[in-house]
């Protein structure tokens, strides 16, 4: 459980379910991971189910909870602990509480999780490059941008960018407060 003045991060419960069927699948939020909005058929309790085992049996994942209430799910995969380094995936399923702030008050969670307790040096993550929300909010925690995959993702029938972006430990940015201007 780690626990922030804004969510949450802790293990599923057997009510999730419910919660993450009432959130359901909204089209603008689908196109956010890069897949057709068109694409994916709603989502039935058996779905819900299985989004919240997969959180279970994940060594590394959270359910964002906001005001008591199930909001999303971060994770942290395909860890290495040889180069100490692991890829960050996050997911905010209600419309109504993006842009703010709480996005990068869970990421922060989880990497000052990956960077402390875990003792990481660096995550990344890929994001298709019209999620310009996603990107702000990385960049907000430290994240910068590594590389672009040019024409990497197939969305709609059309092709988009995906861009790569990591943040070291050293860089990690805990707070909205700008680094201070060199002397
Ligand atoms: C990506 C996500 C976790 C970010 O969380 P969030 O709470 O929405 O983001 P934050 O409020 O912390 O930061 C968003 C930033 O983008 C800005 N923003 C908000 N809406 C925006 C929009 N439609 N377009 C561009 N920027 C936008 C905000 O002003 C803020 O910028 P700031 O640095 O000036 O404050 C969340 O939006 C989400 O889960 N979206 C749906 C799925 C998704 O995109 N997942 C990531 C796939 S890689």
């Amino acid at each position: 459980m780690l626990q922030g003045p804004a969510v949450t991060l802790r293990p599923p419960r057997p009510k999730d379910v419910a919660e993450r069927l009432a959130l359901g699948r909204d089209p603008g939020i689908m196109r956010m991971f890069g897949a057709d909005a068109t694409g994916w058929p709603p989502l039935t309790e058996a779905g819900a189910g299985r989004w919240v085992e997969d959180i279970a049996a994940h060594p590394h994942a959270w359910v964002v909870e906001h005001e008591e209430r199930l909001l999303g799910a971060v994770r942290l995969d395909a860890l290495d602990q040889q180069d100490a380094r692991a890829r960050l995936a996050i997911g905010l399923y209600d419309p109504g509480k993006l842009g703010k702030g709480l996005g990068r008050a869970a990421v922060r969670l989880a990497l000052a999780h990956a960077f402390g307790t875990l003792g990481l040096h660096r995550v990344s993550l890929r994001v298709v490059a019209y999620n310009a929300r996603a990107i702000r909010c990385y960049a907000a925690c430290g994240f910068v941008v590594e590389g672009r995959e040019r024409e990497a993702a197939l969305v709609g029938g059309e092709r988009h960018d995906d861009i790569m972006m990591g943040v070291l430990a050293r860089e990690f940015r805990t707070n909205d407060e700008q680094p201070e201007a060199a002397p």
